[in-house]
């Protein structure tokens, strides 16, 4: 568990005076968590990560980790405790002349580990991340997402609690960063780890997060459960949760579409819809209602959510839709009529 109480941090400014970047930053990163900390460029994320991380101190505030303050140590309490957080770095970060094997083993040879105990930790670290095949290979060898999965077990070495990731998934295309994200799901469970993913692509914490803190201009503007802001109408992160949904709609997996009920519309229809499309049905919100004994009326949001990707079957998903008993409307058809 984390807790982050009253964060401030500031820079000094080149002309004289501090820059604030971050305010007044509160945030409780649960066990066995994923958080999401979503925001603009500019916007704090990475130095949030650097104190995080405790390679900075704040101005003001604490961290804590595990009810421990760890955000003023110093020297070798300091070097001991930071073990606790594991950081994968932007896949840059691996040694060009060391092998997969290799790189992982740095934390433990840095820290005197001996040799038979270090090759046994390798084995297991490459084989949680699946590289067992690749521990020979060099970076120059290895995809983006194998270069990544480095990344996360050099991180693990050491056993950390918290795991954190500054835009380790940026760069890669939509496919490998969704291998990485259930990966890392994975070894949340497997290692009872609290992961803090911090990032600017929304796509990316969509599936993976259980909480989300939005921050602007060094503030936090928004936090809640991932389930919790996706259906509050007023969060601007649920909007912005599922408008990227909207945008990609045509070249993707994703439709997002409103259905209206009808009279004949059946109880399961949630299951009938999903077998019949051969695609997830996510309801993002609805309201319905009994209207005296003429049965149940109301209109629900749906994301729908795809096997494969959408080529022109969009008629035919309606058509299905309708089969069922609904007037379907597809947001992203709307909105393209509206531009
Ligand atoms: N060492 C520093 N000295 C002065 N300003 C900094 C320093 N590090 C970051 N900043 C400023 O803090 C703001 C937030 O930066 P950063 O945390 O990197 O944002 P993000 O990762 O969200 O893009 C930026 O305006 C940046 O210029
Ligand atoms: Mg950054």
């Amino acid at each position: 568990m984390i807790e982050i109480k009253n964060l401030y941090k500031s820079y000094p400014r080149s002309g004289g005076g501090e820059i604030a970047v971050l305010k007044d930053i509160n945030l409780a990163v649960a066990d066995r968590s994923i958080t999401a900390i979503v925001g603009a460029s500019g916007a704090g994320k990475s130095t949030l990560s650097k104190l995080i991380s405790l390679l900075e101190q704040p101005t003001s505030g604490s961290i804590l980790v595990n009810g421990k303050d760890l955000s003023r140590l110093r020297g070798e309490s300091l070097r001991h405790e930071r073990r606790a957080i594991g950081t994968i770095f932007q896949s840059s970060a691996l040694l060009s002349r060391k092998t997969a094997a290799e790189n992982i083993a740095l934390p433990l040879e840095y820290l005197g580990v001996v040799k038979s105990d270090i090759k046994k930790r390798v084995a297991e670290l490459l084989e949680a991340v699946g590289l067992t095949s690749r521990r020979d290979y060099y970076p120059s060898q290895l995809s983006g997402g194998q270069k990544q999965r480095v990344g996360i077990a050099r991180a693990l070495a050491l056993h950390p609690q918290v795991l954190l990731s500054d835009e380790a998934t940026s760069g890669l295309d939509p496919e490998t960063t969704e291998t990485i994200l259930s990966l890392l799901t994975r070894l949340r469970d497997e290692f009872d780890l609290s992961i803090v993913l911090i990032t600017h692509e929304m796509d990316a914490v969509r599936h993976a997060a259980n909480y989300i803190a939005a921050i602007k201009d060094g503030e936090i503007v928004e936090q809640g459960k991932v389930s919790d802001l996706l259906s509050n109408p007023h969060s601007s992160v649920g909007r912005q949760l599922i408008s990227l949904n909207v945008a990609d709609a045509f070249n993707d997996r994703h439709l997002v579409a409103e259905l209206i009920y009808g009279a004949g519309v059946p109880s399961d229809w949630v299951q009938i819809a999903s077998e019949k499309l051969g695609a997830a049905v996510h309801i993002l919100g609805a309201k319905i209602e009994q209207i005296g004994n003429d049965g149940i009326y109301g209109r629900t949001l749906v994301g729908l959510e795809f096997a494969k990707p959408l080529g022109v079957e969009i008629e035919s998903v309606k058509e299905q839709l309708r089969a069922i008993g609904f007037h379907a409307e597809f947001r992203n058809e709307l909105e393209r009529i509206a531009a």
